[in-house]
């Protein structure tokens, strides 16, 4: 059975493995080589983790006890991440993490989440009724990204 839960600084180095893996292995689709490096170096920036966990609604999937994907929302309605483990994909968790952050946006009083996804989550987020504002380029340590600017009523 999957469970849910907030993330603690304890989970960093369960978090941080997970994101560096899911981009390398699953990103690397849809991002270029040089992206890839760049993005995933972001798991050793420490410091801005600990402020997600700090600052943000920051949950964490566990299958056995061990954490198989996250996501986090800020600014009570910006859906900012969700990763999950290559290991673990298809199996409904991602869907199961987007509806909890859903939950927390409608019961702090918002009626739309919105969120900049890759290329890659794309399908996931259609499939859950998101609409594509537009397509973007975005800049991250010098390199741009494609990804969408999407948006769902709550
Ligand atoms: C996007 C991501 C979170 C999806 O997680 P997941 O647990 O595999 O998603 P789910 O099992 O809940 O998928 C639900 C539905 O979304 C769609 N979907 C999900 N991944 C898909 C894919 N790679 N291709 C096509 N459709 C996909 C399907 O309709 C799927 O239903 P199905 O499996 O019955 O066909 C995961 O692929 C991931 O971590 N990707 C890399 C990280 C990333 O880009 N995160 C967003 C950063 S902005």
């Amino acid at each position: 059975m999957i469970q849910i839960r907030e993330a603690t600084l304890e989970d960093i180095p369960f978090i941080t493995s997970i994101f560096r893996d899911t981009i390398t292995h699953v990103n690397s689709k849809h991002y270029s080589e040089k992206q890839i490096k760049v993005w995933a170096s972001g798991a050793s920036e420490i410091e801005k983790w600990e402020e997600r966990i700090k600052n943000s609604y920051f949950i964490v999937a566990e299958l056995n006890e061990t954490i198989v994907g996250f996501a986090y929302l800020s600014n009570g309605n910006c859906f900012d991440g969700l990763f999950i483990h290559k290991d673990y994909l298809r199996r409904g968790f991602g869907t199961k993490l987007m509806r909890i952050i859903e939950s927390k946006a409608i019961s702090t009083g918002y009626e739309i989440i919105k969120s900049d996804v890759s290329i890659t989550a794309l399908p996931l987020f259609e499939n859950q009724y998101y609409i594509v504002e537009r397509k973007q380029k975005k800049n991250y340590k010098g390199l741009s990204f494609e990804n969408y600017i999407v948006y769902k009523e709550l």
